[in-house]
């Protein structure tokens, strides 16, 4: 790691002064592009000119630190200001089903939300069967197992890397489990089967945290977004191939984007738009300044909505929600953790209109503050449990 210092300029006046440490090679420019995206205008940056820092991680050698901060500085002047360009060939992912991430390299790193609740809610009991219809690294899973003697399990996720990763976890419970790669909307619940089902939404930390991935806009990589990699449809052909109006409505409808418009049009402007970054940076261009360095990231919306729009991700809950009940046996539990508005309003009135079950869960449970401060991503969480009736 190397250590710049520079100046951010605001209106004209000094705003601060910062300071940035750089991983070598390519991954400095990704830093530098983050860093842009996640917190300034690059319009109004002026670096002033590397000054290796003294006490920088990593013991910097000055010589690297120098040539970092000048090719900072010829970024900055020199390539233009907004689009942040990256050749594909530099952006290569192994992000097809023929060659699956490398997990060796990185591991399926997540932590569980409201792992008591879930548990004691499911009332796990010897001899049961269960059913995970999103497995992911397997951390409910193992709870479930762990909660009774001799625990049966399946575990769902269309993430090939999520089921490697969950294959291991759990490899000391053998044939007690037994692991599905499919979309929970895909599977076919066999009836009157599970003492209790589990399905925790959305993505995991180690999707997010992935750049092959490419849902986050804190790192560079391919618009991608996929949870299945088996599926054609990206990120990127969202961005690049719909109509202005297609992507305003889904901006506004999935994402709950105020600004949906005008976003659409600046998207269609810069297309064709390839990385993660480049994305954001066009979203960020289309905002005003107020917005822009709001509470949360201005594209942080839209990419919530591209990433429904890609994994279809409410059509698929409404289908869970529809053929789960019947997998249970009488009295059996199901409990839905979501993460969005949109995805509680679809639990809370599937669950409530399903002929087969009974809602415990008048209001959602949700995380204690000790939760929260130890896993952030509990704090957007909402458990709804029900039960099938006899
Ligand atoms: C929040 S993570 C689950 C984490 C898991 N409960 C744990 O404790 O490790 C959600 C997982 O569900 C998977 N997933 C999301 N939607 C799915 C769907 N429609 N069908 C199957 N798997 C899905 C994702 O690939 C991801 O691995």
């Amino acid at each position: 790691m190397v250590c710049l210092s520079y100046k951010v300029w605001r209106n004209g006046n000094r705003h601060r002064q910062r300071q940035l440490l750089l991983p070598r090679g390519d991954a400095a420019r990704t830093s530098l592009a983050t860093e842009r995206t996640a917190s300034f205008n690059p319009a109004t940056v002026r670096t002033t000119g590397g000054t290796p820092a003294s006490g920088c991680l990593g013991n910097p050698s000055n010589t690297l630190a120098q040539l970092c901060a000048i090719s900072a500085v010829l970024y900055y002047k020199l390539v233009q200001p907004l689009q942040y360009p990256m050749p594909n060939a530099q952006f290569k992912m192994k992000s097809d089903s023929q060659t699956p991430f490398n997990l060796e390299a990185s591991t399926f790193s997540h932590i569980p939300v409201l792992r008591r609740e879930v548990i004691e809610d499911l009332a796990v009991h010897p001899g049961g069967h269960y059913l995970d219809a999103t497995v992911g690294g397997g951390g409910h899973s193992r709870l479930i197992l762990e909660a009774a003697e001799n625990v049966y399990l399946t575990a769902i996720d269309q993430d090939e890397d999520a089921l490697i990763a969950a294959q291991k976890y759990l490899a000391e419970y053998g044939e007690r489990v037994q692991f599905v790669h499919s979309n929970f909307a895909t599977y076919k619940f066999p009836p009157s089967t599970f003492d209790g089902i589990i399905a925790d939404l959305g993505v995991s930390s180690y999707h997010l945290d992935t750049p092959e991935r490419g849902f986050s806009f804190r790192h560079a990589a391919n618009l991608d977004m996929r949870m299945d990699q088996r599926q054609s449809l990206t990120a990127a052909d969202v961005i690049n191939e719909w109509d202005e109006g297609e992507l305003a409505d889904i901006f506004f409808k999935y994402g709950e984007e105020r600004l949906s418009r005008r976003i659409a049009r600046r998207i269609v402007e810069r297309r064709p738009l390839l990385t993660t970054v480049a994305l954001a940076e066009a979203i960020a261009s289309a905002v005003p300044p107020k917005y822009r360095y709001g509470r949360i990231h201005p594209a942080t919306r839209v990419f919530q909505a591209l990433r429904i729009v890609v994994n279809d991700e409410l059509k698929s809950l409404e289908t869970l929600i529809e053929q789960a009940p019947n997998a249970l046996v009488p009295g059996g539990k199901i409990a839905i953790i979501s993460f969005h508005s949109l995805e509680d309003r679809l639990v809370k009135h599937g669950l409530r209109n399903s002929p087969l079950l009974r809602v415990l869960t008048k209001k959602p449970i949700t995380a204690q503050d000790e939760e929260i401060v130890n896993n952030a991503r509990s704090r957007s969480a909402k458990l709804r449990i029900a039960e099938r009736k006899e």
